[in-house]
């Protein structure tokens, strides 16, 4: 069986040495050390060896093998150079420029909640999170909600089951973040939030970002320096703000912020529906229950919250005029910023 192995390849080192195309070294391949090769029926034959002198011949096969193809693909790189020469115009060009890989990009609600991040940080506003799956005490009960709400209505919020639902804004997380720290404190909460709603200004998933301080003395005036200082951060020193009474189960007072209208500047267009302003921002002084549920004295301590909505922002900022360029992914959108 060695000589057998011996005159194969001896045979096939000539052949290949022979060859004077790259598609006849191909079929020698083949016919060598291909699934039905002759070296390969050699091979199969080991099996009826006995032990001792199968593996000697197995090792030896083993070396053939590998030089055999060394030796095919010495001779692949041979012809290749000798086409090269007698036809220039094959010769890779090594001076091409490469492809330059892809760069993906962060996505423009991503880059919004960063950005909004960093200037709360540079404010001293720590960052944390919440889960997006609460329970109906977080989401309502701890923030003061009546049980006869009307958001708490299975046509506004969604629930997994029972007591279990999807938060239906960043609120909750001002009473996990009061359980765990104590005052002074000052954070924001960025995060997803979802409703049973679904048109061209709503959609079922959003994004908020909740702030909140507390600490001795903190005011109304407080909370008025801070967003006006974040809001001309935003959209630069000229914007215009306006603080409107309104309600929240959990603040009191409770104001919206308005922005004059970035599109018309005031003078009324579709945008501000001809008022000249944007609503922005829900923000007032924490309610004193809110606070005890998060284990906070209310004699001793006050706060503010705010809650923004990330799309309006991101809408207001870059001159988006539908919710819905945020979810198709179309990368032509996408690519934008
Ligand atoms: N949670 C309110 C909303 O979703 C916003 C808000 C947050 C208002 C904090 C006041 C204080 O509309």
């Amino acid at each position: 069986m060695k000589n057998q192995l011996e005159t194969i390849f001896k045979k096939i080192s000539e052949a290949v040495r022979q060859v004077s195309e790259l598609k006849q070294l191909e079929d020698i391949r083949v016919k060598a050390l291909g699934r039905k090769g002759e070296l390969t029926r050699v091979l199969q034959g080991l099996k009826d060896l006995p032990p001792a002198v199968r593996r000697e011949v197995g090792q030896i096969a083993n070396v053939m093998k590998g030089q055999l193809l060394r030796h095919i693909e010495t001779r692949v790189e041979e012809l290749k150079r000798a086409s090269w020469t007698a036809d220039p115009k094959l010769r890779p060009d090594p001076t091409l420029p490469g492809r330059p890989p892809e760069l993906g990009r962060e996505h423009i609600l991503n880059r919004t909640i960063r950005d909004i991040e960093d200037i709360f940080r540079s404010l001293g506003f720590a960052v944390a999170e919440g889960p997006e799956v609460e329970t109906d005490y977080y989401n309502f009960g701890a923030m003061n909600f009546p049980v006869d709400h009307p958001s708490r209505d299975m046509h506004d919020t969604l629930f997994i089951s029972g007591d279990v639902l999807l938060r239906t804004h960043t609120s909750p997380v001002q009473v996990r973040y009061m359980e765990q720290q104590s005052p002074p404190l000052r954070a924001i909460m960025p995060g997803k939030t979802y409703r049973c709603d679904d048109d061209a200004t709503h959609s079922p998933m959003f994004h908020q970002v909740e702030g909140l301080m507390v600490d001795r003395d903190v005011s109304f005036a407080d909370l008025k320096a801070v967003l006006t200082l974040f809001i001309r951060r935003v959209f630069g020193t000229g914007a215009q703000l306006r603080f409107r009474p309104s309600f929240f189960p959990f603040t009191e007072p409770s104001a919206e912020i308005d922005m004059a209208c970035v599109k018309c500047r005031g003078k009324g267009c579709n945008l501000c529906k001809g008022t000249g302003w944007v609503e922005i921002l829900g923000a007032g002084m924490v309610h004193p229950q809110v606070l005890r549920a998060g284990r906070i004295d209310p004699e001793t301590y006050t706060g503010f919250a705010f809650g923004m909505g990330v799309e309006r922002m991101a809408m207001l900022k870059y001159g988006i005029d539908h919710l819905r360029y945020f979810f198709e992914n179309d990368l032509r959108f996408l690519r934008q910023f």
